[in-house]
């Protein structure tokens, strides 16, 4: 079946999943992986840290994508990517979405509708988004609390938001909190979400750049190990390893498992990209020709 939605139209991705920005691990790599395996990838923009480097990574990604079924993007991450508004003119100069997210969009988006790429915002509440959807963006990614990184005291679990999230907004909307396996996929599109994005499936893939070990470990974890439960639902900044200085340099010795979300209940094993994503998408497909009752009408 083809996986056309609002989602797929605005990016020009072939399924509507989206890889989520990573801080020191989600970079051009994984972003070329996941476009070439027909979804969309995102280039943390705090990865490249200076506008130069981004034009490049960019560059290196296109030509890295080139003729893929999926594309990419570029994460500005306000108040955690340097230079900012730099970092956007090369996304506008280049011609790539960009994806803001974290705090309120407002002083970015007059230069990013002028600039006329396809724009996305992550916001973690339903009123923010609310709030962001007026300035114009063509599509929002709510994050619930199941998810990783961004974590607002009021977020709630990812099912409400985005059924929610359904009756307020107007813009397509793109799930993400603790999904990471074909049912959640479906799960997010009956809920009236337009596409998915994952983070913590991703950092148990092949292609991210973290230790083998590391990965193992995230396919061991249980969403009901109350310290896991705990760090995910718990609200405050990012949970992050310990240690940043070290995993500025190193990341690939960091305990990065402290990072996942409580999509550690579906991450069992560690696929490539691609075939973590075709296996979603066929997977996807049986379970729907399998629900007899929706041919019965
Ligand atoms: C290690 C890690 C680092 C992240 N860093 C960022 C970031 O810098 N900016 C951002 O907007 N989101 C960041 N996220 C959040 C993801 O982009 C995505 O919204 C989230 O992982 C979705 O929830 P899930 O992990 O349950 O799939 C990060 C997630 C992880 C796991």
């Amino acid at each position: 079946m083809e996986w056309k939605t609002a989602v797929t139209d605005i990016l020009g991705c072939r399924y509507p999943i989206l890889q989520g920005a990573m801080e020191r691990l989600a970079d051009w790599r994984l972003a070329a992986a996941v476009a070439n395996a027909g979804a969309h990838g995102i280039i943390t923009g705090s990865i490249s840290r200076t506008p130069e480097k981004l034009r490049e990574d960019i560059l290196t990604c296109k030509e890295a994508t080139a003729g893929a079924p999926g594309t990419f993007g570029v994460n500005l991450s306000i108040g955690l990517c340097p230079d900012i508004e730099k970092m956007l003119e090369v996304c506008i100069d280049e011609k790539v979405p960009v994806e803001t997210s974290v705090y309120k969009p407002d002083a970015l988006a007059p230069m990013i509708k002028q600039g006329g790429i396809p724009w996305i915002h992550k916001a973690a509440r339903v009123k923010d988004a609310v709030h962001a959807q007026e300035l114009g963006p063509d599509a929002i990614i709510l994050v619930g609390v199941e998810g990783a990184g961004i974590k607002n005291p009021d977020q709630l679990p990812t099912m409400t938001t985005i059924i929610w999230g359904r009756k307020q907004l107007t813009v397509p909307i793109i799930a993400a909190g603790g999904i990471g396996s074909a049912r959640g996929f479906l799960a997010a599109l009956g809920m009236g979400a337009d596409g998915i994005m994952m983070g913590s499936a991703f950092m148990a893939t092949r292609e991210c750049r973290i230790a083998d070990s590391m990965k193992e470990a995230i396919t061991r974890l249980n969403p009901e190990d109350p310290d896991l439960r705990r760090r995910v639902l718990t609200p405050g900044p990012p949970r992050r390893p310990a240690d940043p200085s070290a995993a500025e340099t190193a990341p690939r010795e960091t305990d990065w498992s402290q990072a996942v979300s409580l999509a550690a209940g579906v991450i069992d094993h560690v696929p490539t990209v691609k075939e973590f994503i075709d296996g979603i998408i066929s997977e996807a497909n049986e379970i729907i020709n399998g629900w007899a009752f929706l041919k019965t009408r």
